[in-house]
């Protein structure tokens, strides 16, 4: 695929793309910057007994970053946390049928973001649970632990 070749599917996404805004009663926040070319996206999310009922996302970017983040939404949108945190870069590139070699990166962008809205979201849910991060070790260590966690379900452990 040359690098000006987008797929049917991802021009469709990018001039129709799903859950553009933000989740309503959101409760987990994520934002990535791609530092090479300087593009954002956004996602919110609402997450219910594991399942995330609601993803929405905004993008400052180009068409391959607006298409990914629409597909990433499409594909977790009603899905479990745990699902949502196996879905790669190479998976929304598979979905859309490739994307040109110079833009591969930008399929990463969403999907980082949904790992950093979910990271948020059970970081917040452990600073409910716990309420003893009276220092900055705690609070470090609470968000750590956060971490490993998102490595671990994403893992499918
Ligand atoms: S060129 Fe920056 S995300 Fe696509």
């Amino acid at each position: 695929m040359s690098t000006l070749e987008y797929s049917e599917l991802t021009l469709e996404h990018f001039q129709n793309p799903r859950n553009v805004g933000v989740a309503k009663d959101g409760n987990g926040y994520g934002k990535i910057g791609e530092p090479g070319c300087g593009d954002i996206c956004e996602i919110t999310l609402r997450i219910e007994d594991n399942i995330i009922k609601e993803i929405k996302f905004r993008v400052y970017g180009c068409a391959g970053a607006i298409a990914t983040s629409s597909v990433v939404t499409e594909i977790a949108r009603k899905k479990s946390i745990d699902f949502a945190l196996r879905l790669t870069d190479d998976d929304v590139v598979d979905y859309l049928g490739g994307l040109p070699e110079g833009k591969k990166h930008c399929s990463l962008l969403a999907i980082k973001a949904m790992q950093h809205a979910i990271y948020d979201h059970l970081f917040n849910k452990r600073l409910e649970q716990e309420g003893n991060t009276a220092t900055k070790t705690q609070f470090d260590q609470l968000a750590e632990e956060t971490w490993q966690e998102i490595r671990r379900r994403a893992q499918g452990n």
